[in-house]
This record gives structure tokens, sequence and C-alpha cells, in this order.
């Protein structure tokens, strides 16, 4: 089987090539990034992630191949209506010039879905069973009981070791979609040899995935930048400083830097942005995941923190990633990411995947 090898820290990755698959006539699982934000009436509002799983679905298609494909929506609690998934079911049908009005209902194996064409299926938000998360056995033997082959093109989950992702790969024999493999590879390169000095901006939501992040990120990067809703806990941020019991393996000592918000909570400081910037204009490498305060419906204010920080990024010179669902959006509307010298679909797996750490759904990939 020919693959891709790329050296990570000490772990050697070789992914499956999909174009080894023999996949006509057969039936594919398909597990894409389909964890879009949705705005009200099932809007998407940035459907960039499914953008970027049409390159090997498009070749699942014209391979003939028989195609079942599901993801995750949001963090849902049980069934919650406004998380289904019928509305990435329409954007494929559309998107795909299929019907995308009434889509047929289909449930296959006690799973529910819906059938864009012959050769394609689109399931429900497969959080809406708790065994996904669980990574359950039965779960995962009920979803690879849909399919005879396995391809995960779902980077940006990768790190959860979730049935979709690592159960259902251990059961079927297993390949590398085109997205997940172009991550792996650019991410790999540039975590071997960073230029340096690499600043390492995290922002977002998303705190009790980010937190642990910016403790690895503290090891690799010269600078960790930290604002927005994350930055509430400095408390615990400063002392990831503190507590660090052995010094970072490469000698060198990194400088961790966390923005204040400002009265009303929306944004960070100016001052710090202004901080911030100047570290940035000295970078070599900038690697930025999540808004550093409130974007949504800000869009046309170019003067807020995350705005500002953007263009100091492009500005700088450096050789620029970014990831991850909102900070993507964002970026589109507001017209600069296609600036970014790479653009990651993952948020926490991207950081993941450069802190070192192996991604439980790529390991599953790996024989
Ligand atoms: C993401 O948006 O980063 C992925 O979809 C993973 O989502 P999760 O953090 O809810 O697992």
């Amino acid at each position: 089987m020919s693959g891709v090898y790329r050296l990570i820290s000490n772990i050697m990755y070789k992914l499956p090539d999909l174009k080894t698959a023999q996949i006509k006539d057969k039936k594919v699982f398909l597990r894409a990034d389909i964890d879009v934000p949705l705005s009200g009436n099932e809007e998407i509002s940035d459907d960039t992630r499914l953008k970027d799983s049409l390159e090997t679905l498009n070749y699942l298609i014209q391979n003939d191949a028989f195609i079942i494909l599901a993801g995750h929506l949001g963090r849902p609690e049980g069934i919650e209506n406004d998380l289904s998934a019928e509305p990435i079911a329409k954007w494929y049908s559309k998107e795909l010039n299929f019907q995308s009005e009434n889509l047929k209902n289909v449930e296959i194996n006690g799973l529910k879905g819906w059938e864009i064409s012959e050769n394609l299926t689109v399931l429900e938000n497969l959080r809406f069973h708790e065994e996904e998360e669980k990574n359950d056995p039965e779960f995962s033997k009920k979803l690879s009981s849909l399919a005879q082959i396995y391809v995960n093109d779902a980077f940006a989950s990768s790190h959860r070791a979730h049935a979709s992702i690592v159960g259902i790969a251990e059961l079927l024999p297993h390949f590398a979609g085109f997205m997940l493999t172009k991550e792996v590879q650019a991410l790999s390169l540039l975590l071997e040899d960073p230029k340096r000095p690499l600043v390492v901006v995290i922002g977002g939501a998303k705190i009790e995935t980010k937190l642990p992040m910016v403790k690895k990120m503290y090891d690799l990067a010269d600078y960790v930048l930290v604002g927005g809703l994350i930055a509430e806990e400095t408390e615990t941020l400063i002392k990831i400083t503190r507590e660090k019991v052995s010094p970072p393996t490469n000698g060198k000592k990194s400088v961790l830097l966390v923005a204040g918000l400002n009265v009303d909570e929306t944004d960070v400081t100016s001052k710090d942005v202004e901080n911030f910037l100047q570290i940035i204009s000295l970078a070599k490498t900038v690697v930025w995941n999540g808004p550093v305060g409130k974007t949504e419906g800000r869009e046309e204010n170019l003067e807020i923190g995350s705005a500002k920080l953007a263009k100091g990024i492009i500005e700088s010179g450096a050789y620029t990633v970014v990831g991850g669902g909102d900070t993507i959006g964002y970026l589109k509307k507001i017209g600069l990411l296609d600036k970014f010298s790479f653009v990651s679909t993952g948020g926490g797996a991207m950081l993941e995947l450069l802190s070192g750490e192996k991604l439980p759904g790529v390991e599953a990939l790996v024989d």
C-alpha cells in the first residue's frame, strides 16, 4: 500500500492513500467535517468545510462508489432539532445539482438520514447518539455495517476518539481523504522546522479544549498570545508558566501574554492588540486559532481586535497559518482569508497536531 510519510516529532505517519482503494460499486462510509456555523432558519453561515469535502466526495462519486456521508454538528445533548444535519444534506444536494427541497428521508440500520441520489446518502448528526462520543463498540459496529470501506476526511474532528473517527476505522478497510492528507502533510512540515520567532495566537470560546493547548503551545512557540473568552481564565493561564517543572526541550524560553477584555467584555483592549501586533511584526511564523473577541454581527467593523490582528498577521510577512471554523468564517466575511499562507479546517485538531500530539483519528488510519 502506498502512503504519505511525514515525521511528526518522533511519530511516523503513514496515511493509506485513497487512490489505492478499490471503491467501484462498493459502499463507502465517508466521515466528513460538516460542523459548520449555522445562523437562524437553518442558514449555513460559512460553508468552507463543506466545500473542502467535495474533492474526496466527487472522487468517490466519479469512481462509482455508494457513499454514506456522515459527521457531527455542534455539541448537542441528545436530539436538538436546531442541530439537525438536514441543512447540510440540502447543501450537498444543491451543490451536486440534485433537487434540494423535499429530500427523501431514509433509515438504515436504525440510523436516520436523507437520500440525495442513488449513490449518496447523508446521515443525521452523529452526536444525536450518545454512543458516538463514547466510541461505543456496538455503535461503531452499527456504523461499520453500513459500508465496506471507511474514509476519514474529517481532519477537524480527528483529535476526538469517537466512534465515527476511531471505532469504525478499526472495523473496516480504511483510507485517508484528500483534505485530511493535505492537512497532516502541511502541518507536519511546519512542525518539523518552524521558522522562528514562532508566534501562536489562541482565542475563541471552546475554553476546555483550548486551555490545555495553551500549555502545550507554550513549549513549542516563542510567544503565545491569548485573547477572547479564554483570556478570562487568566489565573489558570498564568499558572501554566509557573507550573512548568522542566524547561522546554529545545532550551528556549517562551513568553505567554494574556490580553485583557474591554469594559463591555466584547473585545480585547486596544492596548493589548497593539502589544500583540508588535510581537507579531517580528514573527517568521504565525499560527492563529480563534477570534480574540466577539465577531458575530461585527464584520463591518474593521476596527475590532480580530480584524486588526488579522491585518497585522498578514502584514508581518511571516508564514501564516490559520484554522478553526469561526476564525475561517470571520476572515472570509472580511475578505482576508486568502491572504493567509495555509488555511486549516481544524481548530483544536490543528493546535493538537502542532503541539506534537498524536491525533486518534489519524492514528486509527495507520496500520
Ligand atoms: C471543530 O469545530 O473544531 C470540530 O468540529 C470539533 O468539534 P468539537 O470541539 O465539538 O469536538
